[in-house]
């Protein structure tokens, strides 16, 4: 049943006085994220007590190692590796294709280990070396071998997972400088490519071995 408007409840001044507190709290939320912020830039420290506004601020400010560089950086406390190296730090290599840890297409070397940045929070790999697919050739931009040998065995078709089959590659290969054909495979199983050029990756892996 439609409920009717009693117009001998409605206070007017009511509906405005909740109006005006509710902007009054959203003000005060907003001033209270920006004072605790300023303060965590200013001591640089982090702090744990029990002071969940304060300790939540300071959390954001987290310096990552990316590509060999020390990288600052203002994270949320729920925000993803993946989502930081895109939007924040501008290493767009890395793509976001599920989002939720299936499709390997945001894969990058945490410490060497492969993982779906998508999945790891950022505040987590303060203490790792993370590498992107930025960071997997040399240092006045040479090409690594994988990268190499997937332009000659070509590849990649739309190339949206390129670069975590190329980060997959590579990890394998540090780790494994001569895997068979059936260790590469298994090493690019979690990279999906919906363009189904998963025998031409796995050529490429098969031929830069040994010179990776
Ligand atoms: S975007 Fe991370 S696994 Fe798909
Ligand atoms: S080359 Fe298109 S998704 Fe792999």
């Amino acid at each position: 049943m439609q409920k009717k408007f009693n117009s001998d409840r409605y206070d007017p001044l009511s509906t405005e006085r909740d109006s005006l507190s509710r902007r009054h709290f959203i003000k005060g939320v907003i001033a209270a994220g920006t004072v605790a912020g300023a303060a965590g830039l200013m001591t640089g420290c982090s702090d744990n007590s029990n002071n969940s506004a304060s300790s939540a601020s300071v959390e954001r400010l987290v310096t990552i190692n990316v590509n060999g560089r020390s990288r600052p950086v203002d994270v949320m406390p729920n925000e993803t590796l993946a989502h930081t190296l895109r939007n924040k730090l501008s290493l767009t290599g890395t793509k976001i294709g599920c989002d939720r840890g299936a499709c390997g297409a945001c894969t990058v070397m945490i410490d060497g280990v492969t993982q779906n940045s998508c999945s790891i929070l950022t505040h987590t790999v303060r203490k790792g070396n993370v590498v992107t697919v930025e960071g997997v050739g040399g240092v006045n931009g040479q090409l690594h071998p994988v990268q190499t040998a997937m332009i000659e065995e070509l590849a990649p078709q739309c190339g949206f997972c390129t670069p975590g089959q190329v980060v997959s590659g590579v990890a394998l290969l540090q780790r494994n400088p001569n895997p068979t054909r059936e260790e590469v495979r298994q090493a690019l199983a979690g990279n999906l490519c919906r363009c189904g050029a998963y025998n031409n990756y796995i050529n490429a892996i098969v031929n830069a071995a040994g010179s990776a």
